[in-house]
């Protein structure tokens, strides 16, 4: 069934309603007696919330466990595609989701613990602005990125082994191409793209997983850069991204390399940094594709409870999407994404405390991705033409030491989340759901130094004669078309 624009509702809260649509809806439709019971409710969530709201603790566990099924997939080209701007979405029916599980040999349902706790949203969000908004700037701008205000939703637990490894498995790549089904439903400009052939390997992929009521949707996100590890298809705009995102400079690994953008200046490991954020913020990036998904989905569902997720490159744009909109969101492997949250001036410390935001990365020690050591003449990441010089998190890390504690060998292969699914999620007792806390003492890119025009000119470093230059590999890897072993 198509949606007419009359039908869909924006689900966030406007300025002059600071009540989630939900309770509104509560209270401004039911009948009396059901009016009565949402308000006790209200109050006894209220009595918890402001009794824990000290505690890092769930406030309040929730005897609903959803049981999840796929039943969107969204894709979102970009502009310099194959089709460019095409932003479509395919549906499932239970029967339909059952039969691609079935032949996959993959699970159909996905069941998920939640209970209550804090987050945080933005408080005027102006949906009109946003949907025109093709760059992070224009969408910052237009939802006023910087009033969050602190709010009380149902959030993932956690601390729940099978929740984790549901999420997890909600993530798998084995969802990418599921058929070739070919009634896809353009939202926005109508693409006459009868066959997915030639578009597979451009865009982003989100995803949606949710209940038969319409409650809880998880919605995990895939760029297709995952043909790295998977030898798949991998598209420039994957590498432009990524490089752009979790380089310490516009991918300047060499000067044999490509750069992304160019504000390194002179041959010292220097990088100015307005340059930095304007090339980030002005540049369509697999973020602001993410961020219309979420959009859509969160109108066309305006009152349920929406989560994020994804591994590697789409788990970070679920969490820079997750840190915008102040989404719960749960991460498998990916890149250090605090350089890139501080490049998009997403909410973080001191305005806010990573403790109270819902924001988990789930990884382990040997990933060389996700401890940030994919780096180097001699990394896959080197060969496959992607800088990925970060390391730190933001929100919350959940870290499985499996070097020091199992004798695992750091090996990229270990990254796929297939084997984290079965190596790891699958043995709880082996494996218990680690301890989640923010990385503090974390630095990225500590050779480098970002003078900014807007600083006082006294704060610009210029003491960089004792940094060697950087050396040339002896090829440019932009040229492999393929990553080796
Ligand atoms: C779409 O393309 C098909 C074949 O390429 C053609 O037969 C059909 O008329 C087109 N439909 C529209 C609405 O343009
Ligand atoms: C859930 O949403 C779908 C549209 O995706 C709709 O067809 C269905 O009727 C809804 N179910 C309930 C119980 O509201
Ligand atoms: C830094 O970048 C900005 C914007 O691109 C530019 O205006 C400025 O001149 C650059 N500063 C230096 C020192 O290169």
């Amino acid at each position: 069934m198509k949606l007419t624009c009359a039908q869909r509702r924006f689900n966030l809260p406007r300025p002059d309603n600071p009540l989630s649509p939900r309770v509104h809806a509560m209270r401004s439709v039911q009948p009396l007696p059901t009016e009565r019971i949402g308000l006790l409710l209200l109050l006894i969530i209220s009595y918890l919330v402001v009794s824990y709201a000290q505690q890092q603790k769930p406030l309040l566990a929730s005897t609903l466990q959803p049981s999840l099924s796929l039943r969107h997939i969204y894709h979102h080209s970009s502009s310099t595609g194959k089709y460019p701007n095409m932003f479509r979405r395919m549906d499932y029916s239970g029967i339909q989701a059952l039969q691609i599980a079935d032949n996959l040999g993959k699970p159909y349902t996905f069941s998920v613990k939640q209970n209550l706790g804090r987050r945080y949203r933005p408080a005027s969000p102006l949906p009109y602005l946003m949907r025109a908004a093709q760059t992070p700037r224009q969408m910052h701008y237009a939802m006023g990125i910087h009033n969050m205000e602190i709010d009380y939703g149902l959030l993932p637990d956690v601390a729940d082994s099978d929740t984790v490894l549901s999420l997890a498995e909600m993530t798998n790549n084995a969802y990418s191409d599921p058929d070739t089904r070919e009634d896809w439903y353009d939202l926005g400009t109508k693409w006459n793209v009868t066959s997915s052939f030639g578009w597979e390997s451009d865009g982003l992929r989100g995803h949606v997983f949710g209940d038969p009521d319409n409650t809880t949707f998880v919605l995990s996100f895939k760029g297709t850069s995952a043909g790295l590890w998977t030898g798949g298809p991998t598209g420039e705009k994957d590498k432009f991204n990524d490089n752009l995102l979790f380089s310490c400079c516009c991918a300047r690994v060499s000067r044999a390399w490509r750069t992304v953008c160019d504000c390194f200046v002179g041959n010292t490991y220097q990088c100015n940094q307005t340059c930095l954020e304007t090339s980030l913020l002005d540049e369509e990036t697999y973020y602001s594709l993410a961020m219309k998904v979420y959009i859509e989905l969160a109108d066309q569902y305006p009152d349920a409870t929406i989560w994020l997720s994804g591994h590697s490159l789409g788990g970070s744009v679920a969490s820079l999407v997750g840190q915008t909109f102040g989404v719960p969101t749960v991460t498998f492997e990916i890149p250090g994404e605090r350089l890139a949250s501080r490049r998009f001036h997403l909410p973080a410390p001191p305005a806010i405390n990573w403790d109270d935001i819902p924001l988990w990365h789930f990884g382990h020690t040997a990933d060389p991705l996700f401890v940030g050591v994919c780096t180097g003449p001699s990394s896959t990441c080197w060969y496959g033409g992607f800088a990925m010089e970060t390391r730190c998190h933001t929100g919350k890390v959940c870290v499985w030491d499996v070097v020091n504690e199992k004798g695992w060998r750091v090996d990229i292969r270990s990254h796929r989340i297939h084997d984290v699914i079965e190596n790891i999620l699958k043995k709880p007792e082996e494996f218990p759901i680690p301890e989640c806390k923010q990385e503090l003492e974390c630095v990225d890119c500590a050779l480098w130094d970002y003078p900014d025009d807007r600083d006082p000119p006294s704060t610009i470093s210029t003491s960089c004669s004792t940094i060697p230059e950087i050396p040339d590999p002896t090829e440019d890897p932009w040229k492999r078309k393929k990553y080796r072993q």
